[in-house]
């Protein structure tokens, strides 16, 4: 058996992505820790932002001159860079074969056939996968990806990926549901379903994503259930409904603002006003008094005011999430906004602007875990503290870290933990009864 190394770089969809790429080259190529020690070694790669794309740009440099000295060695590009560089590094021979978001399946025939075609980047209205199960090499054993669709319809100017990743395609329900089961079967105890935009998933029949969720939390009342991404504008008082009759459906909604600016957004093509988003929250509180909201933000948009960011940082103190994923705008080829908006907020601006986004998130999120304190939660277990030996960490429900002394139990069980103290980042907890 040849042997095969893969690196991840980008979103969870990525990370799913390489584990399909691992199952359809199993048959020939087995996976190896290592660069050097591998025949065969494929980067699959991020566009969403330009120093996403900067770091694989190093990494196939390191690679080349690895490549000069040792085994001869194939190196392939998959994933988005793939769809928006097609040949560019072939001709230096950076890379050896390319392969887009829809093209994994011809992988073994580019790999065992000198003849066949080293560039596959069309991008496919239908692809899912259908049919084969992840090799999940990268898992703990307790928490799983399962994509539920691929691609993006919405085109928000800012973004590649509808560019890279191509129209949106939900997956059969029942084979969805199969893989849960089987993962559940093996032992897993939490589930994250995965899409752009989760609440577009639609199938036959009105088959939608609340009925999705729904019959994905009725299969076993100890297999928690999480979803990422919903877009504002499609996330549904059903979904609310099904989230709050399952107590296994964690949560945590992460819920992409992007900005709090009705004039922003609008540039953006993001089809809903900073009221239409708060009146979301609120509808999320309502629903889910427990639940804690994450988000995106992007700071510097093309024409974003002083004003505009003001409202970004009023927006946050209002919806008061729990935390955020923060960015500064990033202008990508090919977009809406590359070609019809200036990028017109100076670097020093956007930077400015984005410390004062995080400085905000650090304390919302800190006042956020000082409210938890004194709280029991039921914790799934991961492993042990990154940062003591002593320690172990899990998440609750609404996918907080918390961490606490290790007693007697182990990775993958529920424990009860009552909060004690926290950090902006972690909730620090005592272990009050088992019983996993
Ligand atoms: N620049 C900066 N951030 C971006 N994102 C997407 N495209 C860009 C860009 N061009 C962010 C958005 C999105 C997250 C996955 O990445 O916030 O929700
Ligand atoms: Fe994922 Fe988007 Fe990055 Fe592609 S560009 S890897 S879809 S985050």
């Amino acid at each position: 058996m040849k042997q095969l190394y893969i690196e991840t770089y980008g979103c969870q969809m990525n990370f799913a992505d390489s584990e399909i790429v691992a199952s359809v080259l199993s048959a020939t190529h087995s996976l190896c820790e290592k660069a050097q020690d591998a025949d065969v070694i494929i980067l699959n790669t991020c566009s969403i932002r330009e120093n996403a794309e900067q770091k694989v740009l190093k990494r196939l440099e390191e690679l080349h001159a690895l490549q000069k000295k040792g085994k001869s060695r194939r190196i392939g590009l998959i994933g988005c860079m793939a769809s928006r560089y097609k040949t560019q590094w072939m001709e230096s021979r950076l890379v050896d074969f390319v392969a887009g978001p829809d093209a994994y399946r011809f992988l073994p025939e580019m790999l065992t056939d000198a003849e066949a075609p080293q560039v596959r980047t069309e991008l496919s209205l239908d692809e899912t996968y259908l049919g084969i199960t992840p090799l999940r090499y990268q898992s703990n054993g307790i928490s799983a990806f399962v994509p539920i669709m691929r691609g993006c319809n919405n085109f928000c100017t800012y973004c590649v990926v509808p560019y890279t990743r191509g129209r949106e395609r939900s997956r059969n329900p029942e084979s969805v549901l199969q893989e849960i089961r089987d993962l559940a079967e093996k032992g897993y105890k939490e589930i994250t379903l995965l899409g752009q935009n989760v609440n577009s998933y639609r199938w036959e029949n009105a088959y939608d994503f609340p009925r999705l969720m729904a019959d994905a939390a009725g299969m076993d009342p100890k297999l928690r259930i999480r979803f990422t991404t919903s877009h504002p504008k499609d996330l549904s008082d059903g979904l609310l409904e099904v989230m709050a009759a399952y107590p296994n459906i964690c949560k945590n909604i992460h819920l992409p603002a992007q900005s709090g600016s009705t004039e922003v957004l609008r540039r953006m093509n993001r089809k809903y006003t900073r009221e239409s988003y708060l009146e979301r929250v609120e509808s999320i509180r309502r629903h889910l008094p427990d639940a804690t909201i994450s988000t995106d933000l992007i700071s510097g948009f093309c024409g974003e005011t002083e004003e505009d960011h003001r409202q970004t940082l009023s927006l946050m103190e209002t919806a008061r999430f729990d935390y955020a994923f923060m960015f500064k705008y990033s202008e990508r080829s090919g977009t809406y906004a590359a070609k019809h908006l200036a990028d017109d907020i100076p670097d020093e601006v956007k930077t400015a602007r984005l410390e004062e986004v995080i400085a905000l998130q650090r304390q919302l999120s800190y006042e956020s875990h000082r409210k938890d304190i004194g709280k029991t939660f039921e914790i799934l277990v991961e492993g042990p503290s990154k940062r003591s030996d002593a320690h172990l960490f899990g998440r609750n429900s609404q996918n907080k870290v918390i961490v606490f002394p290790k007693e007697d139990c182990q990775a993958g069980t529920y424990v009860h933990v009552k909060v004690i103290d926290c950090t902006t980042a972690t909730l620090l907890g005592e272990k009050v009864q088992n019983n996993a």
